[in-house]
Formats: structure tokens, sequence, C-alpha cells
């Protein structure tokens, strides 16, 4: 693993766009794996400032992102949709059809995780997958648990995950209870992975994940067995 320390959110926040840019500079047509939090909201805003000073074309690159909240339209202000929006697509200049998350809005959950499974494998596979890690150790939403899940599948969130997210809503009863997410094997199937920690909070749980025992209560951990990650903290 590359693991680089940066000083603070503001230079992780560059490096993360540095990786990103280097991979869309490389290789226009980019498969991007995505992902929202509040951690990545500083690189998407780095790799804007790229895009708006002509450093970085979007015109090839697609993207996939890692996971939406189930039961949740994508107009809501809440979803990973709109998220992603907000952040990064509605400032660069990747084509909408070329952009993919899984669809929270589906009827049937289970079948909307094994399309978006296929597409994925369809596409050629992901070339650069972004990752946060939850307080849990979580990465999508695979939550801690006694298998490490597969492919893209319906998860119900864990409490832990449901009282970190509900700082963004106004009570605790209003976060989803469920989500669509990327399995730990389609994410591991990434050919290159960044993942991004910041705040001193998060410090106990990525060294449970790069130096602890891999084992799906700590699902970050499966992450010592991929041959391309770089890690990026800032503390
Ligand atoms: P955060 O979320 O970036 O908002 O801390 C990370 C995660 O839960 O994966």
């Amino acid at each position: 693993m590359n693991i680089i320390q940066a000083q603070n959110y503001d230079q992780l926040s560059k490096i993360g766009a540095a990786v990103i840019a280097g991979q869309i500079l490389a290789k226009p047509d980019s498969i991007l794996g995505l992902a929202t939090g509040s951690t990545p909201e500083g690189t998407y805003k780095e790799l804007v400032s790229l895009h708006r000073q002509n450093v970085l074309d979007f015109g090839k690159v697609s993207s996939f992102n890692l996971d939406e909240y189930y039961g949740i339209k994508r107009s809501d202000p809440q979803s990973y949709y709109a998220f992603m929006y907000r952040h990064l697509f509605s400032h660069v200049n990747i084509p909408g059809e070329n952009i993919r998350l899984p669809n929270g809005e589906a009827q049937d959950a289970d079948a909307e995780c094994k399309a978006y499974e296929k597409l994925i494998a369809a596409s050629g596979g992901i070339d650069l997958q972004l990752l946060g890690i939850g307080a849990n150790g979580h990465i999508g939403f695979n939550e801690p648990g006694d298998v490490f899940p597969a492919v893209t599948h319906h998860v119900s969130l864990s409490e832990s995950t449901i009282i970190a997210n509900s700082r963004f809503y106004s009570s605790r009863e209003e976060v989803p209870r469920s989500a669509l997410t990327m399995g730990i094997g389609t994410i591991m199937a990434a050919k290159r992975i960044l993942l991004l920690v910041s705040g001193a909070a998060k410090k106990s749980i990525m060294e449970q994940a790069l130096y602890g025992p891999v084992t799906p209560n700590v699902p970050a951990s499966v992450l010592q067995f991929h041959r391309d990650v770089t890690v990026v903290y800032d503390f």
C-alpha cells in the first residue's frame, strides 16, 4: 500500500484530486468508481477547479457510484444522486449517459442490484475506485458482519451508520434504513483504489483496517489484499 500523510484536509483533497486527475490524464476514457460523504467533498471541489482551469477533460470519463439509499427519490437533496450532481457532475463535462448510480427508486431492489453489477462488468471494470471509510470500518455500505458480501446488494444500515448519517437530517427517524451498495468483491475488482481518511476520529479504525487482522468485522481490512491501494489521511 502507498500510504500518504497529508498535513490537513486541504492537502488531502488536493492529493486526492491529483491521483484522480492523473488517472484521467493517463486514460481519458477512465471508468471511475465514486463515493459520497463529507470526506470526498474537497476532492471534488479540486477536480472542478482543475476542470475550470482547462487542465482536466471529463468528456470521455464514465462513473459508477458505490451506493445509494434505497426508497429515496433521486430528486431528494439527501440522495447520493443529488449529492454527486451538487458536488461534481453539474460542474464538469462528464456526459450524462456515462453517469451511473444504483437506482434507489427501483421497485425491485434485488433486480436493480443484479443489473448494476452486470453493467459494471460489461463496462470492462472500474479503473480507479474512490473510497471513504465509515467509523465502523464500512466501505460503501458494506457494514461489519460475518462475511464479505461479494456483489452489489440491498443492505440494512447498521445502527451506528444511521446515527452517523443522522447529522444530515433533522432527526434519526428520517435516515433511510437500507441502501443498495457495491459488494466487497465489486470494490476489490477495481484496478486501483484510493482511500481517503479525514479527521483524528478515524485514526483507530484506519489503523485496524490497514494493520489489523483481515476480517468482515472491519470491512475495509480486506483492502490489505488489494494490489494497488493508495491511502491518504490527514491526522
Ligand atoms: P464520511 O463517510 O466521509 O462522511 O465520514 C465515510 C463513509 O461512511 O464511508
